[in-house]
């Protein structure tokens, strides 16, 4: 396709180096939305007779539905899957679907399938995060979310907090996260479609229909910017380098928790593996997968950027090798935000007894010194001399009465340590340890959750109204469950969306 104008067919190796039917197939759906829209243009402005244009977007609805059924692998021979579908459409129903390609270039209509396919994608990550912050703030209000562990600072016990501060302090920055991607997914505004190649065109395209009906604000305003933009792509890559980074540092936590000489985590079964040599073995793998996801996840933020350095305006093939940076990056984020979620709603938070290295209420009682007036500076002396006398003499700060403290300090009449499980609400200023700030914070956790979801679903009813102007079946679109452990976990069930879509591409 597309060679009259040369003598001999592209080299079999260059063919192999610039087709991209493997990456393509995910955005495949989007890639037909498109076309629906754009042939409909065609239509409605005479540019293609009104019954040609039907006839193409019948044509364009089979595609789709034998896609659906696994029966429309797309062939390397034809380079990507823009040429796939035009080659069978032009099989399918003749002559008429020569003319779907008129006033579109490729280049305008890669643009828009990534942003259409970006939509959807950055909805599935800001639930998928969702659900993981709904199993953090579950557990955080579960009872275990009331016992007390130490809080660290270089992994060195420092103060008791309850479980419920930790649990919901990761689900604050994911939630920030959630919101990062809902906010990428707003600033995709303009439709590329109608910039053709790089100039626009000398046909009359409504280009205002096409980017309402696909539902976007308004076309884009210029036809070069338009062809060469992958700046959602790339903020869709920090969005998820930085989600990844935060699944990271809680997975550690995991990890670190589950050991059994700090024995303040418990992995359920489902989400521990054991050793092919050691049978007693109980590893947090999937934890440490999670963990390792953040290297690649900033990785392609990087390779994207790399590629887009230097490039000049306008559309450049190199745009292309984006693409599977972009869908790698997609599927790898949401594959560890839904292995996660029911790892964290599994497993079980316990409250460690102390050990000799924690000194419950030694920062309160350097306070309660300060109260009796005492510069702040020398009450820290003077505790850290209590603690290093019991130290040298084999005593422990436990063993630390209410009149062995009035004794040492006398301003301290009726001054009592707090225990480890007490401790916490000793501190009540704002965002505070105390129970009374942790449920405020939980609480506002939770509203910020429901605006999320509330968004989300208002955003995917308007896309299936969309789609349905369109008569674009919702069904192409439905990807793998996602949401709560109470449904199975994606992959895990056999003949599952993920089993189906294995299938499909050994098929290919
Ligand atoms: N497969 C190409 C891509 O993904 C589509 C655009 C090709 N345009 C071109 N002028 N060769 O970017």
């Amino acid at each position: 396709m597309l060679r009259e104008r040369f003598s001999r067919p592209l080299d079999p190796a260059a063919l192999a180096l610039s087709e991209s039917t493997g990456e393509d197939r995910t955005f495949l759906y989007h890639d037909l939305w498109g076309s629906i829209a754009h042939a409909e243009m065609l239509g409605r402005t005479g540019i293609v007779p009104a019954p040609v244009a039907r006839r193409i977007t019948l044509g364009l609805r089979a595609i789709g539905e034998r896609a659906h059924v696994g029966r429309f692998p797309l062939r390397p021979a034809l380079e990507d899957v823009h040429l796939n579908v035009e080659e069978a459409l032009t099989r399918d129903i003749g002559d008429d679907g020569a003319r779907l390609h008129t006033g579109r270039s490729r280049n305008d209509q890669v643009a828009t399938d990534l942003l259409l396919y970006l939509r959807d994608a950055l909805l599935d990550l800001e639930s998928a995060t969702d659900d993981l912050v709904d199993a953090l703030l579950v557990q955080g209000l579960a009872p275990s979310g009331r016992t007390t562990v130490p809080g660290w600072t270089h992994l060195q016990p420092a103060q008791r907090v309850y479980w419920a501060q930790i649990l919901g302090s990761h689900a604050l920055r994911l939630l920030r996260d959630a919101d990062r991607f809902a906010r990428t997914r707003r600033s995709i505004a303009h439709c590329p479609l109608g910039s053709a190649a790089l100039a626009g065109s000398s046909l009359p395209l409504d280009r205002a229909w096409v980017a309402r009906s696909l539902g976007f604000e308004a076309p884009t305003p210029s036809s070069f910017d338009a062809v060469a933009d992958r700046d959602p792509e790339v903020e869709t890559l920090f969005d998820l380098a930085l989600l990844s980074t935060h699944a990271s540092q809680l997975a550690e936590e995991l990890v670190i928790g589950a050991m059994p000489e700090v024995g303040r985590v418990r992995l359920a079964d489902p989400f521990v593996t054991t050793s092919s040599l050691m049978p007693h073995k109980r590893n947090p793998d999937l934890a440490e997968l999670v963990r390792a996801e953040a290297g690649p996840a900033l990785g392609r933020l990087v390779a994207h950027l790399a590629i887009l350095k230097g490039l000049p305006l306008s559309y450049q093939r190199d745009l292309q090798v984006g693409k599977p940076v972009l869908f790698d990056g997609v599927t790898r984020g949401l594959a560890v935000l839904r292995a996660l979620a029911p790892m964290v709603r599994t497993a079980t938070f316990r409250s460690p007894p102390t050990t000799g290295a924690e000194a419950p209420g030694a920062v309160e009682l350097v306070d309660a010194l300060v109260r009796s007036g005492m510069p702040f500076r020398r009450a820290h002396g003077e505790v850290a001399r209590l603690v290093q006398e019991l130290e040298s003499s084999g005593r422990e700060w436990g063993g630390l009465t209410r009149g062995a403290v009035a004794d040492r300090f006398p301003m301290l009449r009726g001054f009592a340590l707090p225990t480890a499980s007490s401790e916490p609400d000793r501190r009540t200023t704002d965002g505070g340890s105390s129970w009374r700030e942790v449920g405020r914070m939980l609480s506002g956790a939770r509203r910020d959750l429901a605006r999320s979801r509330g968004s989300i679903r208002r955003e995917r009813a308007r896309l299936a109204i969309l789609r349905r102007g369109l008569r674009v079946p919702d069904r192409w679109f439905a990807g793998p469950p996602t949401g709560p452990t109470s449904r199975p976990i994606p992959g895990t069930e056999p003949g599952g969306s993920a089993a189906r879509s294995r299938q499909r591409r050994r098929r290919r």
